[in-house]
């Protein structure tokens, strides 16, 4: 092995990482010390500026809980997130696209009937969210399920409030026509969290730390791709920075207001209510190739 010096240092290691016998994690650590070097190479850091990153990520890491995942959090910051999930979802372009999942889904949220209302006694103004399932054919997809969840109308999630859930959370299934219809109340656009590490490096800046209103759904049924996405409010203030670069132009829907009367779902309604309608479009799982 040559002595290193500062000009072959990239190589030297490059080349003894190239040497290990898994083939998977050769790929990823040789391709980790070439760009962290040339990162490295670029930016010319000062002791101090590493000793600085060194303790940024030692307290990022220990912010981590079960709760809390402050290494998503950075990772949704510079849009890595959103290129993982670009990359594991290369879908046609008639499917519904995805986005990210975000940290607040709460698994096995209870089923409710077609057109029962999720919100309960939750503050917000009601909202009716109504549209079907269809495949690329434009067939409806008869019990594909939605499982959906959301901030209440001030904002919060579940895990953001001291309540015994399901809050703003619940499964529901399409008809034999492929239609849903959903009671909630609008969701508001919404700060991340702001009070940790990566809230600390967002505040140097001046880049928006809000994303914009959304209903967050997963669709799945029997034998079609399951996407992960969302429905963003059309003329949200932050539609145009979602700090996590979340938003895709077909995923933008209109919130329709109804002075009141009669709702989609049949109930009558005295005060106004909004309105969305929206159809999901699923693609066929692709099938495993033999080996
Ligand atoms: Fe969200």
């Amino acid at each position: 092995m040559p002595y290193v010096t500062e000009s072959n240092l990239t190589d030297v290691a490059r080349e003894r990482w190239s040497n290990i016998p898994d083939p998977r994690l050769r790929e990823i650590m040789t391709a980790l010390v070439k760009h962290v070097h040339a990162f490295v190479r670029e930016i010319e850091p000062t002791q101090a500026e590493w000793a600085t990153a060194i303790d940024w990520l030692t307290r990022t890491g220990k912010l981590c809980t079960d709760k809390r995942q402050e290494f998503i959090l950075f990772s949704d910051v510079l849009g890595v997130s959103m290129l993982m999930d670009a990359i594991n979802n290369r879908l046609d372009n008639g499917a519904t696209p995805t986005t990210v999942e975000g940290p607040f889904h709460v698994p096995a949220s209870p089923e409710f009937a077609d057109g029962a209302d999720m919100a309960k006694n939750a503050p917000g103004v009601p909202c009716f969210v109504t549209g079907t399932v269809r495949d690329l054919d434009g067939k409806p997809v008869a019990g594909a399920s939605l499982d959906v969840w959301q901030t209440d109308g001030e904002g919060l999630y579940e895990a953001q409030r001291d309540v015994e859930g399901p809050w703003l959370r619940g499964v529901f299934r399409t008809r034999a026509d492929g239609s849903f219809a959903i009671r909630t109340v609008v969701p508001i656009s919404y700060t991340i969290p702001m009070d940790g590490t990566v809230g600390e490096l967002v505040e140097r800046t001046n880049i928006s730390h809000y994303r914009p209103a959304h209903i967050h759904f997963v669709v799945e049924a029997p034998g079609y791709h399951r996407i992960v996405t969302h429905l963003f409010r059309r003329g949200d203030r932050y539609i145009d920075n979602d700090v996590v670069y979340g938003v895709k132009e077909p995923l933008i829907v209109d919130f329709k207001e109804v002075p009141g009367g009669k709702a989609p779902n049949g109930e009558t309604l005295e005060s106004a209510f909004y309105e969305v309608n929206y159809d999901f479009v699923l693609q066929k799982a692709a099938i495993a190739k033999a080996a």
